[in-house]
């Protein structure tokens, strides 16, 4: 059992419950274009977050890390009318190449792009003190993932969801001759989250196109 073997099963559920979505394959495309790393969620991972954003209603949602825009567009397809995504990217050529997917698939006026490092953008948008948020959507750098994690708590309602992504890593997390520092930031987070007593949460492998890997998921708690 291994990739080969969850990706047809991968394709089979996208084929039956994943609607082809145009604006989806030219941003996969446009980012395979422009030399971006196939590292974006896959199709019903995507649908996942869509609908996880749906269930709390959400008009506010935050991403960290946005590479050309395939998880950004996902998630900005689950806001209502007014709704805003903001998306921290560190790299400014993938921020390039995600406004003009998000521009494509129409969703301008939904989403809009940050480029800095997430550590810089974090402090400033709390600064701004907008609205909280009811989404969250962690996927940068995993060395990073506890601050990152702390930070969407702390701009959140309660109530609010936050995901993050990749926390197994093909079982990197429980391979003691493992120790870089993406699998120290995982296993950081993970053990901070355990202590966490501002949100409520689990986490779940996952297997498909993507390879091995999984999602943690919390909901925060009220004040
Ligand atoms: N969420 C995307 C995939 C994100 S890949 C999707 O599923 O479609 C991770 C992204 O995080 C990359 O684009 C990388 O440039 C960005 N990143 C890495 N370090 C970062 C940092 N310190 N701050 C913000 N973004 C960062
Ligand atoms: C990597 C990063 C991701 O966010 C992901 O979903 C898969 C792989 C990586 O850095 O290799
Ligand atoms: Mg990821």
């Amino acid at each position: 059992m291994a990739k080969r073997h969850w990706t047809p099963i991968d394709r089979y559920l996208t084929d039956l419950l994943v609607a082809p979505d145009p604006a989806l394959d030219e941003a996969l495309a446009a980012s395979a274009e422009a030399g971006l790393p196939p590292i974006n969620v896959s199709p019903n991972q995507g649908k996942l977050l869509h609908l996880l954003a749906q269930a709390v209603n959400a008009r506010r949602i935050l991403e960290i890390g946005t590479l050309g825009g395939y998880s950004a567009i996902w998630l900005a397809r689950a806001l209502p009318p007014g709704g805003q995504l903001v998306t921290l990217e560190a790299d400014p050529r993938h921020a390039e190449i995600a406004r003009a997917n998000l521009r494509r698939a129409g969703l301008t006026e939904f989403a809009e792009v940050r480029v800095g490092r997430a550590l810089e953008t974090l402090p400033e948008l709390a600064a701004e003190g907008g609205d909280p948020f009811d989404f969250a959507f962690i996927d940068a750098d995993k060395e990073h993932t506890t601050d990152y994690f702390d930070w969407a708590v702390r701009l959140s309602r309660p109530g609010g969801l936050i995901v993050v992504d990749n926390v197994v890593r093909g079982g990197a997390v429980v391979d003691a001759a493992r120790d870089d520092a993406d699998v120290r930031g995982v296993r950081r987070f993970l053990e901070g989250l355990a202590a966490e007593p501002r949100v409520t949460a689990t986490a779940i492998q996952t297997v498909g196109s993507k390879g091995h890997d999984g999602f943690a998921i919390a909901r925060v708690l009220g004040p």
